[in-house]
């Protein structure tokens, strides 16, 4: 257990076996985490490596796909399937990169027809993923109210109380020529929470101490960044991590990200047990919607 280590000689990232039987251990390794960094990476997570396994391929396959039948996906607002063909940022880097996202839970708001039809089997794999990632996450959320001394389910209940849930599909093909390609420029999640699986090509980086560090690639192991929606429910107790993607020079790097979302409808504020006189709300009410589109344009919120 990462957190328990010396300082000296502790990794900067932390890595914690969500397995440990020691749960109230494990516990205050998240919490320590989330308030320190807003990142960590679990390993004995509990979600099957067959079912990773089949995730990839699913998604691996449909990248395979011609773009055709790619482009056959319905592209909507935030979902669907989408070709960033070499857009240049102003002053910034290239960006090189496909992606395809789309809502996996509840089944009122998912939209099949941003899901790929082809191979078939990927349905049924996100389905049973979507299914091990609730309990996952749910336990991750009750973990984050109790380390602030509240009801187990308060964080859950503060993003609308049944969490949205979508998956994406990053494909960063390689790029010989740049000394650095960013396929996802720096960014806060605009999601509460993001468990991140990767292929064998390291490319995540998150900011610590002034500086961007690898995030190492271990076999089965889940990245997880803590977005805003945390920080303004726990009144900015818990940190979100600031992180980019950088593409390979020789490899393909794909990254298939789990977000904890919210419903849209739902006013996203501090939760009111965190708020006292010594300790007033430091960010104003806005709903998930007005939230979410904000930081997408990257709008300023108060
Ligand atoms: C993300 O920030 O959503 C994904 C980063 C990655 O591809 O690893
Ligand atoms: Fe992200």
């Amino acid at each position: 257990m990462e957190v328990e280590r010396d300082q000296h000689t502790s990794p900067p990232i932390p890595i914690i076996d969500l397995n440990h039987p020691d749960e109230e251990l494990v516990a205050r390794a998240v919490v320590k985490a989330t308030k320190e960094l807003g990142f960590f990476q679990l390993v004995d997570h509990g979600i099957p490596n067959d079912l990773i396994k089949r995730l990839k391929e699913v998604g691996t396959q449909f990248l395979e796909l011609s773009q055709a039948e790619k482009k056959a996906v319905t592209s909507e607002e935030y979902y669907g399937y989408n070709m960033n063909d070499q857009y240049q940022l102003e002053n910034g880097p290239q960006l090189w990169a496909e992606n395809l996202m789309h809502i996996v839970w509840p089944p009122s708001c998912i939209n099949f027809n941003c899901w790929p039809k082809n191979p078939t089997q990927y349905r049924e794999v996100v389905e049973e993923y979507t299914e091990e990632m609730k309990k996952l996450t749910d336990r991750l959320l009750r973990i984050l109210s109790e380390g602030l001394g509240l009801q187990r389910e308060s964080f859950k209940k503060g993003l609308g109380g049944e969490t949205e849930l979508s998956i994406a599909i990053n494909n960063y093909p390689p790029k010989p020529q740049q000394d650095l390609t960013l396929g996802l420029s720096e960014h806060r999640d605009i999601v509460a929470i993001a468990l991140i699986i990767d292929n064998d090509v390291p490319g995540l980086q998150i900011f610590k101490d002034d500086q961007w560090l690898d995030v190492q690639y271990i076999p089965h192991a889940i990245s997880v960044t803590i977005g805003d929606p945390i920080v303004r429910l726990s009144n900015g107790k818990y940190k979100s991590v600031l992180h980019r993607a950088t593409v390979n020079r020789e490899k393909q790097r794909i990254s298939w990200p789990f977000f904890v979302g919210s419903n849209p409808d739902w006013i996203l504020q501090p939760l009111s047990e965190l708020i006292t006189d010594h300790n007033p709300s430091k960010f104003k009410p806005i709903t998930c919607k007005e939230f979410k589109h904000r930081s997408f344009f990257k709008l300023p919120i108060d």
